[in-house]
């Protein structure tokens, strides 16, 4: 969201308190951001507010006095690149729907080109009104997006379908959809996070330290490339990014049972979990009771990406390997030996890249030898890259 220009408009509902700590983590993201507010939002939060939140004065009225002499809600509508509209009530959504434009706000989304996010707050039978239906479906049927609203207790006193989403989920919902694009739209991508589990006993097991950041920012990647993304993780402290369909398991075996089962039907797969190499070959029914010295018998994983190349069709392979010596030559290796498009090699010996940090620094390592170097990066920012290069790959 980073030098992104964007409108907040906030519409008189009780849930407008929410629209001040949207308003302040939108410009936590880096976005430029202006408030509208109407008349009646006003009884809730006062404009003054909002003024310190965004660093901007705050529009209002159509009337008040001129601050300079751009005709002001032609001048902000171009302004935007998005506009969105938290809480957004009954009134504002008919009035849109019908083409109403009485003040500031209904009158700026009128004149903006940029593309429009509504999130409804209001209360359960309002929300379900054929007549506030009808409106949405108006809205959503030239382009505008909406926000599902949540269920819950309402300032009201019922409970029900109308509570405004929690800001950090609105957040979420506005980056995704905006950023939403069409490249790998009718394609099922499958991405594995997290590092797997082998049980030693009910409570024990051996684990390792990655903790699913890389491939749940791939997935969240791959979702919003438009792509049916199917996530098959181990158990991680991480939300489910938005679009994507999470499946949880534990062990290397139960991982490669749940690629088994899309493997087929995808078109893509990318293995960024940490998967341990051994697993414990009798593991114990009940829980271990604490002796001297003890041994563990390990016996070989499944190489799950290896046997998904030995079997792969059309699919695309990515691959992941750390590495703190020879990156470049462990990693052609990997790539010949397990029929990948191309693997993602980190020296985990670089400040910066690897488990448990925010960043990486990646090379990609292609099949044909060809290696592409990106500098240190977010980790969203890696799996952007990565997912661009997967669909750039040849059909
Ligand atoms: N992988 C897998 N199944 C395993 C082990 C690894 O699918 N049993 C996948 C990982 O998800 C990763 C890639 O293979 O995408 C890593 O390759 P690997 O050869 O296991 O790399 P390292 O673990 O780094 O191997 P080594 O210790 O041999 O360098």
């Amino acid at each position: 969201m980073k030098g992104m220009h964007v409108i907040v408009g906030v519409t008189g509902g009780i849930a407008a308190y929410k629209a001040v700590d949207f308003v302040s983590r939108l410009r936590k993201q880096g976005a430029e951001v202006q408030v509208v507010m109407t008349e009646h939002a006003t009884k809730f939060v006062t404009p003054l507010t909002f003024g310190e939140i965004s660093g901007h004065p705050v529009s209002v009225s159509m009337f008040q006095e001129v601050i300079n002499w751009d005709v002001e809600h032609i001048a902000l509508a171009t302004w935007a690149d998005a506009y969105i509209i938290v809480p957004a009530t009954a009134n504002i959504i008919g009035k849109i729907a019908n083409g109403i434009a009485d003040d500031m706000l209904s009158t700026q989304v009128m004149a903006t080109k940029a593309p429009v996010f509504i999130c409804p707050a209001m209360n359960t039978n309002m929300y379900e009104n054929p007549i506030t239906q009808r409106n949405l479906q108006t809205l959503r049927d030239y382009g505008y997006h909406i926000m599902e609203p949540d269920s819950g207790h309402l300032a009201c006193g019922t409970s029900g379908k109308g509570r405004l989403p929690d800001p950090a989920a609105i957040i979420d919902w506005f980056d995704f959809t905006y950023h939403k694009s069409q490249e790998l739209a009718g394609q099922t991508v499958v991405v594995t996070a997290g590092g797997t589990q082998e049980a030693i006993d009910p409570v024990r097991y051996i684990g390792n330290r990655s903790s699913g950041k890389m491939g749940y920012a791939l997935a969240a990647a791959a979702a919003r490339h438009g792509a049916h993304t199917i996530l098959i993780t181990t158990p991680t402290q991480l939300a489910i990014p938005m679009g994507v369909q999470a499946v949880t398991v534990h062990s290397a075996k139960e991982m490669k049972q749940a690629v088994d089962e899309v493997f087929d039907d995808c078109q893509a797969l990318i293995m960024a979990a940490a998967v341990a190499d051994y697993r414990v070959r009798n593991q114990a029914p009940q829980k271990l009771k604490k002796q001297e010295d003890f041994t563990l018998d390990l016996v070989k994983n499944p190489d799950i990406l290896k046997e998904a190349g030995q079997r792969k069709q059309k699919q695309k392979l990515i691959g992941f390997a750390a590495e703190t010596e020879h990156l470049i030559e462990n990693a052609r290796k990997k790539v010949d030996s397990k029929h990948l498009d191309f693997l993602v090699a980190n020296d985990v010996s670089q400040q910066g890249s690897g488990f448990n940090v925010d960043t990486n620094q990646v090379s990609l390592v292609y099949a044909d030898g060809t290696i592409k170097e990106f500098p240190l990066l977010s980790k969203k920012e890696v799996a952007e890259r990565i997912i661009i290069a997967l669909s750039e790959l040849k059909k």
